[in-house]
């Protein structure tokens, strides 16, 4: 490592501390003031390489926010920032499930516990793994049996998600145009007609933070709002809220997250020498297979499904990368992928990956999940891209990825384009992936 890069190994490590909550740590100070289910599992990859006890800590912390069947929740509510005011507005306790000395949100977010956990192992001798894997598995083996129970209700082998923050990308255009069409309440057709935006605005706590435009729009944050009432009036009960709601995507991202989660769920039960149950293991393969349909032969990219008719969400997104993280699919398909990672007009950018491609209606450089890169995307690819033997390719990613965050700090995310920064500064998963980066590089 040269001295610029230990420079920002300390630095990155700095930010860490600054968010560090005792047994957790927040994705940022003021705008993140909780624990998050995908930051936690980014910010334990991190921490391990010189904290193995912290990291360990970090996911032992989610733990806290499991509920009785199995799920864990996208944020445990701070007890001490803001609790009344975001817990009000979940209101886990409506849920016989939820646990009682916490307040939590009441969907999830991608499954990236079971990478993390084997990550953190990675650290330890096999005596200290197997007893780590130990501590974890009964809470790992819950958390996907309730995904396949509750979100794979007709055993599809793809799992469904109820609002778009279980994505953890959450305005990425498939969904926004996904709601836009179909789950706008008339209430805010109004609002909008009305041009009654900046009334609302006075609502949100992002924009006190970060500049509108880099945020969700307030119509967009509207309905969100409206789909996240929905699912509280139903108690977080997944029949009620398929009952009366046709709102449930199976997302790309999700799926390809859970088809690699579940290769390590498999790999922990092994080194326990556990057995896991059988239905489990069924629909685990099922995953696999189902997962191909996803894919669109037309525009040759891979897509989310509307889970009730199928009909897969053709608006092109950092989704479509996604495979190649799982791993499941055929090498002629990873080649593609990598196709549209080199071309200059989708995902090729000066400061890649952008979470849409260029040449999308929807491109644009610093709007969230509309077009900026973020470092926990491409890590996600990076993994996929050594797993498929595209060794260049991963470690010319590294690299721009280290000189992005280098030259323009632990922001939240980037401008593909220039690299200029946006987003809530000091954001924890920026700093914990780039550690992960630095100490893995090989040029060192
Ligand atoms: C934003 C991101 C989400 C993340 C959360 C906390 O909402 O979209 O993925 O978990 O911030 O950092």
């Amino acid at each position: 490592m040269n001295e610029n890069q230990e420079n920002l190994l300390e630095a990155a490590k700095t930010v860490l501390e600054m968010n560090n909550q005792g047994t957790y740590t927040i994705p940022a100070a003021g705008m993140y003031p909780h624990q998050w289910l995908w930051d936690s599992c980014f910010i334990a990859i991190g921490i391990r390489h010189y904290d193995t006890e912290r990291a360990k800590m970090e996911l032992l912390s989610l733990l806290r926010g499991q509920w009785a069947n199995g799920m864990l929740p996208n944020m445990i509510l701070s007890s001490t920032s803001r609790k009344v005011r975001h817990g009000s507005v979940w209101r886990s306790w409506v849920s016989p499930h939820a646990p009682d000395d916490v307040s939590t949100s009441g969907i999830t977010q991608p499954p990236m516990l079971a990478e993390a956990i084997v990550q953190v192992g990675k650290k330890m001798k096999s005596a200290e793994r197997r007893s780590w894997y130990k501590t974890m598995y009964p809470a790992l083996l819950a958390y996907h049996q309730w995904l396949y129970r509750e979100r794979d209700p007709h055993s599809e082998g793809l799992v469904l998600q109820i609002h778009p923050w279980e994505t953890g990308l959450d305005n990425t255009p498939p969904w926004i145009q996904e709601l836009r069409d179909h789950q706008m309440p008339m209430w805010i057709r109004a609002a909008e007609k009305l041009r009654m935006e900046p009334l609302f605005n006075v609502f949100r706590h992002d924009v006190q933070f970060v500049p509108s435009a880099q945020r969700l729009n307030t119509i967009d944050a509207l309905v969100f709002y409206s789909v996240q009432r929905r699912l509280r009036r139903k108690s977080y009960d997944i029949s009620r809220i398929l009952n009366h709601s046709l709102f449930a995507i199976e997302d790309a991202t999700f799926n390809a997250i859970l088809i690699r989660a579940n290769e390590h769920l498999v790999d922990i039960a092994k080194t326990i020498s556990r057995e896991l149950p059988e239905d489990l293991q069924t629909s685990i393969e099922k995953s696999k297979v189902a997962y191909e349909q996803l894919w669109d032969q037309y525009s040759n990219q891979y897509y989310s499904r509307e889970f009730i008719t199928h009909r897969l969400l053709k608006v092109p997104s950092i989704a479509t990368l996604m495979p190649l993280y799982a791993g499941h699919i055929t090498q002629e398909r990873a080649e593609r992928l990598v196709r549209l990672l080199e071309d200059s007009h989708q995902f090729g950018t000066d400061f890649p990956i952008p979470s849409v491609p260029l040449n999308s209606e929807w491109f644009n450089t610093h709007a969230y999940w509309q077009g900026p890169t973020w470092i926990n995307t491409n890590w996600l690819i990076i993994e996929g891209l050594k797993r498929y033997g595209f060794h260049d390719h991963a470690e010319a990613l590294t690299e721009t990825t280290i000189d992005l965050v280098q030259q323009s700090g632990f922001y939240e995310y980037f401008s593909p384009i220039d690299g200029s920064p946006a987003g809530i500064n000091n954001f924890s998963w920026t700093a914990a992936l780039t550690i992960d980066f630095l100490s893995k590089n090989k040029r060192k």
